[in-house]
């Protein structure tokens, strides 16, 4: 494979050229929220995209590395702000690095044993996600929250354990400020 450049919109999170592009909207995050009225009811009234990744496809091989940037709107759902739905890596020792570009976020972080982190992001914060640990951002502020990524490339997604339990905790807006709190679906699923 020959070495390449690409240009990275840091105010805007393009990629160019990106070859792989994927929106999600709420009805792609369904059970994800606590508020399923809330859910139901925006999906209703237009379905609204929470978030973009533009990913640089290389093979899938491992030694590769996949870069990725990712935009995510503000919002909320109920008083649940806008987040990635979160994965374990499907090869679950491959790690990651996110550097955050524009906005204010949380990188939220867990294990399988139940550990638990919440890293505040800003511009220029590098987040480094060890193996085994699950990763979901949320957008805090009231701007896009854009970050870089760059993972190895046979990591893999396994979204359906984050799809089942959620995350231990949840970020919802309290008094003006984002807050974690237990999440209370976290045990039932
Ligand atoms: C790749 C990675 C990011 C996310 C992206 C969207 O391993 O962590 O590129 O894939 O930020 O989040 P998810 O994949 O959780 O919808
Ligand atoms: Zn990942």
């Amino acid at each position: 494979m020959w070495p390449f450049a690409l240009a990275v919109d840091l105010q805007r999170g393009g990629l160019e050229p990106c070859n792989n592009i994927i929106e999600r909207h709420l009805s792609d995050m369904r059970g994800m929220y606590i508020d399923e009225a809330a859910t139901e009811q925006a999906i209703a009234q237009g379905d609204p995209l929470l978030y973009e990744v533009n990913q640089y496809d290389v093979p899938f091989e491992t030694g590769q590395l996949l870069v990725v940037t990712t935009v995510i709107q503000p919002g909320r759902v109920g008083d649940e702000y806008y987040m990635t739905k979160g994965h374990f890596h499907e090869q679950i020792d491959r790690a990651e690095v996110y550097v955050g570009l524009q906005g204010q976020g949380y990188l939220l972080l867990e294990t399988t044993g139940g550990e638990f982190e919440a890293l505040p992001v800003k511009p220029g914060t590098l987040t480094y996600i060890p193996p085994y640990w699950a990763h979901r951002m949320v957008n805090v502020g009231r701007e896009e929250f854009i970050f870089f990524g760059v993972y190895p490339a046979d990591a893999g997604h396994n979204y359906g354990d984050i799809e089942k339990r959620g995350f231990v905790k949840v970020l919802v807006e309290r008094d003006g400020r984002p807050t974690l709190l237990l999440n209370p679906r976290h045990e039932m699923r």
